[in-house]
């Protein structure tokens, strides 16, 4: 039996790794899958892991209001360190480039055990940003035994930092198999907020911003961006799910609260996020999974920052890198409300991260890798692009 242990410790790292925790469970015969989550989200971890039905073997539960990168490396690494010597996995499955990923990764090899980076290979090539985020994923693949890098693009760029080529397998995002999951034609919203707004006549635009570089100065540039736009378009809408981040709350109240046109709300549960995504004219964001899900959704993207790590969609069109200042965020979507063409040339749909089946892929990887099968799996290709 090889027994395979995920861990993870965010809302987008369960999002991701969801599908691949119940393509393993297939295998019961012949896997255990474990799972550890460190909780460095709780409510919005919580939420994704009900959704699937996911339930964790351990919980480290280490969030604490205003934690900083040592207070969640530090409990991490002690934490994971009782539950991997306990355990003893064969392989440790880490997603990504948060905090957790990295310290997974690290507590794993300071045990020797062998561990495999799901969607590894992804690169601004700066290392303050996306901070920590670029520096996590850099470490883990150093540690990484196993690479599933999501696009062809990624895989060379592990194989310019001399990370063996039997070590990676192109298996597209597991995000793509999650979305197809849960994104239904005629979804109806528990919020009553939600379902009111007329997403045929107004143009709603959906805004997510979290990242550590963005707090403070710049985001307040975006929100002013924002309050410029409604109050230029008047069929303009926002709807701003606002991250739990004390630091984020804080400057969306002072710039945005109390506005008609623009619905501040709690952090979303993923399934109607994703549905909202799919009804929206287009998308605001620093996320990164944003970038990969509303492509796929035939949405335009406005990245909210100066690098990205996922280029394939900026180069297919749909997305495109607006930074932070006030001038640009508005800029840039006023001419997206107002030209229909320009519009229509961002909102073709592609799917360059993904077809729905990378956890299939990724699980093909390990047998082979662990000898249960003797099939090495085909490398993911993106489909052509389509309307
Ligand atoms: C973390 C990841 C980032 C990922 C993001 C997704 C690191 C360094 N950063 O950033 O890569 O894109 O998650 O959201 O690993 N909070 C709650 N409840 C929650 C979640 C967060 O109250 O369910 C609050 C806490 O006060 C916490 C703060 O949000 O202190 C920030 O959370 P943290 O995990 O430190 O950083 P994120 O910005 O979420």
């Amino acid at each position: 039996m090889l027994k395979v242990m995920a861990v993870f410790g965010t809302r987008p790292e369960a999002i991701k790794m969801a599908p691949l925790i119940k393509e393993l469970e297939k295998y019961r015969g012949e896997i255990e899958c474990r799972v550890t989550v460190t909780a460095q989200h709780r409510e919005m971890l919580d939420q994704v892991l009900e959704l699937f039905g996911i339930e964790p073997a351990h919980d480290l539960n280490i969030m604490r209001q205003g934690q900083n990168l040592f207070d969640i490396t530090g409990r991490t690494l002690y934490g994971l360190r009782r539950v991997l010597e306990t355990e003893l996995p064969d392989l440790v499955l880490v997603h990504g480039d948060t905090t957790t990923t990295f310290v997974a990764a690290l507590a794993s090899f300071y045990l020797q055990i062998p561990v495999g980076h799901v969607e590894a290979g992804l690169r601004t090539f700066n290392k303050h940003s996306p901070f920590p985020e670029e520096i996590n994923r850099h470490l883990t693949g150093v540690l990484a035994d196993l690479n599933f890098a999501p696009t062809a693009r990624a895989r060379e760029n592990l194989l310019s930092e001399g990370v063996k080529s039997a070590s990676v397998f192109v298996t597209g995002n597991t995000v793509i198999d999650a979305l197809l999951a849960v994104v239904r034609p005629g979804y109806r919203f528990a919020d009553p907020v939600l379902n009111q707004i007329d997403y045929d006549n107004s143009r709603v635009i959906l805004v997510t911003t979290h990242r550590r570089e963005n707090l403070g100065g710049p985001m307040r540039e975006i929100y002013r961006a924002l309050r410029e736009v409604t109050e230029a378009c008047p069929c303009a809408e926002v709807v701003f799910p606002v991250h739990k981040n004390p630091a984020v709350r804080s400057v969306v109240e002072e710039e945005l609260g109390g506005l008609k046109k623009v619905h501040l709300i709690e952090p979303m549960d993923y399934q109607p996020f994703v549905n909202l995504v799919g009804r929206s004219y287009l998308v605001l964001s620093d996320s990164g999974g944003i970038q990969e899900e509303a492509p796929s959704l035939g949405k335009p993207v406005l990245v909210l920052r100066d690098t990205t790590e996922r280029p394939e969609a900026v180069e297919a069109g749909t997305v495109k890198l607006v930074g932070t200042a006030r001038n640009a965020v508005a800029g840039e979507t006023m001419k997206l409300l107002s030209d229909q063409k320009h519009y229509e040339k961002m909102a073709a749909a592609v799917n360059p991260y993904g077809d729905g089946r990378a956890a299939q892929r990724i699980v093909r990887a390990i047998r082979f890798w662990s000898g249960l099968s003797p099939e090495k799996p085909a490398d993911f290709l993106p489909a052509k692009k389509h309307r």
